[in-house]
């Protein structure tokens, strides 16, 4: 598969430079700085990415990340950027210097629009810097083709080799031409056609994963969420009926959630599904528990448990569907393959079931996952299901979980989605969902006292749930959620609005 690589120093972003190139269709991964130069060889990239570092190539006792010198003698067109430029100057005979303080934020740049890599840019242009370090010197035989006020060598080249650098990152947005260096350096430098897409994706993949299970078979813990179902549906194409999806419904879902799996998964894509009916199992092990993390580890064991039960029924079993993605990778904080993310529905998987890991998603960044999902042919409920904590209601509900504040929760929270798709916002919004504390207040209803509970409506704007703010949503749709919840959800009186954004406060409510 044509494929341009990046080489990874530990820049935070490195994986955006990766993805930027996927979105130019051509297919892009990363690798580590250290990466023997045979495995590179093998991959047959037709260009590589230096990336950005956190290091600097002038430390001295302290981590220095360093590529070996017979990169450059490959033949394969380079280009590094920021921390990557640098390195290659300070390897093929330049300078690097301390410059003592950082340079950050938009700058404007002056391009040398004779090089390839610039061509039919403007002579002026605004991109990002971030760094402490710059080059002083270029190697010999090199040319400079950018600078700013405060930096005479911005860019570099070496264009009979196609050795380029530059100190700005034109992956970020804020490098308003960054898109177009990239597609220079792709289609002009490296020569690479586009032609990577969702539908290449999946058929890549599709032969990746056949070649690797053979004649065994698979399970797959199926959430229902996005990320799961995406992998799930791949899985299935690559090795059809081998693939057996176990759904542990352990009823703290939302509403219908599980008819949504039962018709997608069996009725739709005729995948064979064990839905496992656990409610009741998980209501009894819940029965009187309060603190938060109590209940996520009562709900994370029994999962693993019944999860269990049911993959030793599937004889000879080998490998193990998971719709772990990119940002999963990093939480995780590990880039081996074979650990299974932590905060997963499966995360204490016992060590005993050997189960080889099939990951199909793992480099992919979650609207990647979003259009192979409707590539696949997955409904749009699917695709784009806003995220859902493998704890479920339970974490929803602030204190014992019951059955009645379950039913009144589902309620409610079918209401708030229902308004929230209506108002043609549920896209957009990161999450939205009902909470329900559990305390009561005094209200009216006819000529009657009531005392019931409130129902917090959340919503939540954010990118990647590390942060998270409040959305300002329209008077009128809080007024139709506040007044639908009140006057359809029998047990509620009242409903509040939460404006805290995250951090202090954290998105869910345990
Ligand atoms: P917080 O509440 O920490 O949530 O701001 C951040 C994001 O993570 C989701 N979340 C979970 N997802 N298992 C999951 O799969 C969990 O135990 C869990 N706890 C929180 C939450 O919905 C939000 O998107």
């Amino acid at each position: 598969m044509e494929n341009v690589l990046v080489i990874d120093f530990g820049g935070q972003y490195s994986q955006l430079i990766a993805r930027r190139v996927r979105e130019l269709q051509v297919y892009s991964e990363l690798i580590p700085y250290d990466t023997d130069i045979e495995k590179i060889k093998k991959k047959k990239p037709r260009g590589l990415i230096f990336s950005g570092s956190p290091h600097s190539t002038l430390s001295k006792g302290g981590k220095q990340l360093i590529v070996d010198k017979e990169i450059f003698s490959l033949g394969v067109p380079i280009i590094g950027i920021c921390y990557g430029m640098q390195l290659i100057a300070y390897l093929l005979g330049g300078k690097v210097t301390g410059r003592g303080r950082n340079e950050y934020g938009k700058t404007m740049v002056k391009l040398n629009t004779n090089s390839l890599l610039f061509k039919n840019l403007k002579k002026d242009e605004i991109c990002w810097m971030s760094h402490k370090d710059c080059v002083s010197k270029v190697p010999p035989s090199f040319n400079v083709i950018a600078s700013t006020p405060n930096l005479p060598i911005a860019g570099m080249e070496e264009p009979e080799r196609k050795i380029y650098g530059i100190q700005f990152h034109p992956e970020v947005k804020h490098t308003h031409s960054g898109m177009d260096i990239l597609k220079n350096f792709l289609f002009n430098v490296c020569k690479c056609s586009p032609g990577w897409t969702a539908a290449s994706f999946i058929e890549d993949q599709v032969k990746i994963v056949k070649n690797k299970v053979k004649n065994g078979k698979v399970i797959c813990a199926l959430s229902g969420g996005v990320d799961s179902s995406v992998a799930a549906i791949l899985v299935n194409r690559a090795v059809g009926d081998k693939l057996t999806c176990i759904f542990v419904d352990h009823g703290l879902l939302r509403k219908d959630e599980d008819k949504y799996v039962e018709k997608t998964f069996r009725k739709n894509f005729k995948i064979s599904l064990i839905h496992v009916k656990a409610r009741d199992r998980f209501l009894k092990k819940l029965a009187g528990v309060t603190e938060p993390e109590e209940k996520r580890k009562i709900i994370g064991n029994e999962f693993i448990r019944v999860f269990e039960e049911e993959a030793v029924k599937i004889k000879d079993a080998n490998f193990l569907v998971q719709g772990t993605l990119y940002s999963d990778v990093i939480e995780s904080g590990t880039g081996d393959a074979s650990r299974i993310k932590s905060h997963h529905n499966v995360g204490g998987l016992p060590e005993d079931i050997k189960l080889e890991l099939i990951e199909p998603l793992r480099l992919l960044f979650k609207d990647e996952v979003r259009k192979i999902g409707t590539e696949l042919g997955l409904p749009d409920e699917i695709v784009w299901r806003q995220p859902f904590p493998g704890p479920g209601l339970a974490i929803r509900i602030i204190g014992e979980v019951t059955e009645e504040r379950l039913e009144i929760l589902k309620t409610a929270d079918a209401i708030v989605l229902e308004e929230i798709k209506r108002a043609g916002m549920y896209k957009s919004i990161w999450q939205s969902f009902a909470v329900l504390p559990c305390i009561k207040s005094v209200g009216v209803m006819g000529d009657e006292r009531t005392y019931a509970y409130p129902i917090v409506l959340r919503a939540v704007s954010s990118d990647d749930a590390m942060t998270a703010d409040w959305v300002r949503l329209p008077y009128d749709v809080l007024e139709r959620i506040g007044s639908r919840i009140i006057n359809n959800v029998s047990g509620v009186n009242r409903v509040v609005y939460d404006i805290s954004s995250k951090p202090p406060s954290t998105i869910e409510w345990e």
